[in-house]
């Protein structure tokens, strides 16, 4: 047996939010063994986690969380207890080209992992005791939104994140009991994980978490997505590329506090709960936009609005939902947490970030990244 207190694997924690997750319970518990599993897919950058590698209670295990065997060997070797699971395919746009990976890693490799967890913790005498499988999900299994203002009402929120930009576009909420109505193939492998989840602590009695996050920002962000893909093409004044008329909605939160939140609901959350997280924060794409222009610009030293010419209209995404917003007062009300950045803060921060790691950036899109694994881990 080890001297550390808990061991925790951590899936997906090379990825984006994932390794915001690993840096945060590295930290934070030095008497916790994490393990992060991960396949580093096109996704996986083992260079987010530079700064947390060689620590004593960290260790990189590279497998597939669809390989049973492998998971379960993971299981007995290191006496797991906890499991925060966020390896996924995560990308929309991805999975409307390719809905079988998404099918495959997204709910066949979450039933892998609750399959061994489940045969695992039964052999154990204690069995469930002091036992957690924490599901990260996503506030896109709720479908979409009306957009009944789309001039934007004041908020029903006031939150340290909203106070500045605090106006809603329309007066309905996801809310934890709202029915599943998911659009894209990535969203509805979500929700069927989100089920089995669920079904494994309703049969076996599994103690089960699932939270629902709105759209995260910050560090380390794979560059397909809006904001980072957005800010480097600022950078190298290329087309940024705005689907439809750029008037959808999302609900932005800053990574960080997602990570914040998930290191309280997995130490403090009830079983067989569900919590939604979100920035009480909305934007319509063009205005965030515009909001990337303008800092890019001045980050850079550029004359005002110099770069708005870059904005592209195309043809937009197929089943492209409205409008996301996500009413987190659960969470705040029972567990006390919040966001701890307005959106102003946050975007500024961010901003600065990929200006300054251009080496990180350079590093993803040559591809480079992924030989990182190879150069590091591979004759340890
Ligand atoms: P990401 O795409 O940046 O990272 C996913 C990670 O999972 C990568 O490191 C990848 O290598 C790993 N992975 C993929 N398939 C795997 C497999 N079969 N086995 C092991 N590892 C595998 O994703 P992200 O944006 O950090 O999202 C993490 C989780 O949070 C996902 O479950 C996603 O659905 C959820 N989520 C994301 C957001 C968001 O805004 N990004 C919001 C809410 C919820
Ligand atoms: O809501 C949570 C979800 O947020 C997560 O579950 C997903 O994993 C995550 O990818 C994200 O999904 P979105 O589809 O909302 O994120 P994306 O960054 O791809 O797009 C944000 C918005 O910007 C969306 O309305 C589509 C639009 N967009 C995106 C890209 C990449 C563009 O207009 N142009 C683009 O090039």
């Amino acid at each position: 047996m080890s001297n550390f207190k808990r061991s925790i694997i951590i899936t997906g924690g090379a990825g984006f939010i994932g390794s915001h997750v690993v840096r945060l319970f590295v930290n934070q518990y030095p008497d916790y063994h994490i393990i992060n599993l991960d396949k580093l897919t096109y996704a996986g950058n083992l260079a987010n986690l530079k700064d947390i590698e060689e620590r004593p209670n960290y260790t990189f295990v590279k497998a597939d969380i669809c390989d049973f065997e492998k998971v379960m060997s993971l299981m007995q070797e290191y006496h797991v207890d906890g499991i925060i699971h966020l390896a996924a395919e995560s990308h929309v746009d991805r999975s409307i080209k390719d809905p079988f990976t998404f099918a495959q890693t997204n709910v066949m490799g979450t039933l892998s992992l609750l399959q061994a967890a489940k045969l695992y913790w039964e052999s154990l005498p204690e069995g469930y005791e002091g036992k957690r499988f924490y599901h990260i999900s996503t506030d896109e299994v709720y479908g979409a939104l009306e957009m009944t203002h789309p001039e934007g009402i004041e908020s029903p929120f006031t939150t340290k994140a909203s106070s500045e930009h605090h106006h809603a576009y329309g007066e309905e909420f996801f809310v934890e009991t709202n029915p599943y109505n998911p659009h894209s193939p990535y969203s509805a492998a979500k929700a069927s994980s989100d089920h089995f989840v669920r079904a494994f602590h309703d049969t076996y009695g599994m103690p089960t978490i699932v939270t629902n996050c709105s759209n995260n920002y910050g560090p380390y962000q794979f560059p397909e997505k809006l904001i980072p893909l957005f800010i480097n093409n600022i950078r190298h004044r290329k087309p940024l590329p705005v689907y439809g008329k750029g008037e959808n909605v999302r609900d932005w939160l800053y990574v960080v506090d997602h990570a914040r939140a998930i290191d309280t609901i997995f130490h403090r959350g009830k079983v067989a709960e569900t919590y939604n997280i979100g920035g009480f924060n909305e934007w319509k794409n063009i205005d965030i936009i515009k909001v990337l222009i303008r800092t890019v610009d001045r980050l850079l030293g550029r004359a005002e609005d110099e770069d708005m010419n870059l904005i592209t209209y195309v043809t937009d995404r197929a089943g492209h939902d409205l409008r996301y917003a996500i009413d987190s007062s659960k969470l705040q009300r029972e567990l006390g947490w919040e966001p701890s950045l307005q959106f102003e803060e946050g975007i500024e921060k961010t901003v600065k970030w990929y200006l300054d790691n251009q080496a990180w950036m350079d590093n993803v899109t040559s591809g480079d990244y992924q030989n990182y694994y190879d150069d590091m881990y591979k004759n340890r």
